[in-house]
């Protein structure tokens, strides 16, 4: 099993288990965006580089400027964190809530985290007939008895959003049972602005609404960790009230900084790019014989035929240099899930390839 520390992307695992350099595989299984990293952070961390000897602002604040500048909101409304995972982590130090719900399959760190500081987790399942969302009945249920909520959107990893009148719903919920609500929006900027469902311009609305997005999986920079919450300035203070100084390192300040001033084209592109080649891999796929969740982010939820477990699919592709995601770990999906990225065009056809080659020949 590659999921050694509970993710995908692991390449260290993967080249001991199949003895292939890590620069040589197709890694399948961390959902990055295809393109890399745009061209100005690459040009602007070759500047930087100088820069590493002197501390990086504790204050995040020329980040915290050109991001408030681009969302419309207010830098008190904003926290700077080493990636969005820092950022759940201080989300549960500086609340402090003693239960937290889950709604499951899901993120593994919500859990992870929540355990590692001793905080009780209650979960609900999402539905299978409903593409692993939960109802609004079942997650609020959930609200009454817990603390805290996480929920994905688009959840991972299934890729599913959640509808804007459910969020309401939920935030409206969240407020009357005085439960939080972190909604964790890591992969949203993977769907074009006009179908994706944030309560970004409605937070006024939902004081105990939170939600945390990643620097670092659609500019590519998951190595220098960058990531974002956005909330009341109450909730702001008590995390960062509980961050380690400096944990936000200056060249990842840098490189967030020069993917916020990109240009249109980067997003323009990444969108064009997925949106294509998730449609390539779901017919691709769903000719094969796997059924394949509708997930509207970078990656793919897909259930092999019946005879083939997760493992062994992965074993069989890893062994020829692909690595996907096993999901056979995740509560409420069976043994023959697995999760593979969208990636570029070249990629995909390798992938289609091996995949048809191992299904057709092999087990
Ligand atoms: C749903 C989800 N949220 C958050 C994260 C963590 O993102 P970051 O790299 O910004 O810590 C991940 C990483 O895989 C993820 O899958």
């Amino acid at each position: 099993m590659l999921e050694r520390y509970g993710h995908g992307g692991d390449l260290e695992t993967a080249a001991e288990t199949y003895g292939i350099a890590e620069s040589q595989f197709l890694d399948f299984s961390a959902n990055i965006n295809p393109l890399g990293p745009p061209k100005q952070v690459l040009e602007q961390l070759g500047q930087a580089l100088s820069s590493i000897i002197r501390y990086p602002d504790p204050g995040h604040r020329q980040f915290k400027q050109i991001l408030g500048h681009k969302l419309g909101i207010r830098e008190e409304h904003i926290c700077v964190g080493n990636g969005a995972a820092e950022c759940m982590s201080l989300i549960l130090l500086g609340l402090y809530p003693q239960t937290v719900g889950i709604v499951e399959p899901c993120f593994s760190e919500y859990r992870q985290l929540s355990e590692q500081f001793d905080i009780e987790v209650q979960s609900v399942r999402g539905r299978p007939e409903l593409d692993w969302k939960a109802t609004v009945e079942d997650i609020g249920e959930l609200m009454q008895q817990v603390d805290l909520v996480f929920l994905g959107q688009p959840n991972n990893p299934n890729g599913v959003q959640y509808r804007l009148e459910e969020l309401r719903l939920l935030a409206e919920q969240a407020e009357q049972s005085h439960t939080y609500l972190v909604i964790d929006e890591a992969f949203i900027d993977f769907i074009p602005e006009e179908q994706q469902a944030s309560l970004l311009t409605e937070l006024y609305n939902y004081p105990r609404t939170i939600l945390v997005r990643s620097m670092t999986k659609f500019y590519a920079i998951p190595g220098l960790r960058l990531g974002y919450t956005i909330a009341h300035p109450d909730i702001i203070k008590f995390m960062t009230g509980k961050q380690v100084t400096w944990s936000v390192n200056g060249l990842a300040l840098l490189a967030g900084e020069a993917a916020l001033n990109c240009d249109k084209e980067f997003e323009l592109g990444t969108m064009e790019l997925i949106t294509e080649q998730r449609v390539r891999l779901i017919q691709g796929l769903s000719a094969l014989g796997c059924e394949v969740s509708p997930g509207e982010a970078n990656f793919l939820l897909v259930k092999l035929p019946e005879s083939w477990r997760a493992i062994d699919m992965q074993q069989e592709l890893g062994r020829r240099g692909i690595l996907i995601r096993s999901c056979a770990m995740y509560p409420g999906l069976g043994d023959n899930h697995v999760r593979i990225a969208v990636k570029d065009a070249e990629a995909n056809r390798i992938f289609l390839t091996e995949i048809e080659h191992v299904l057709k020949n092999v087990g």
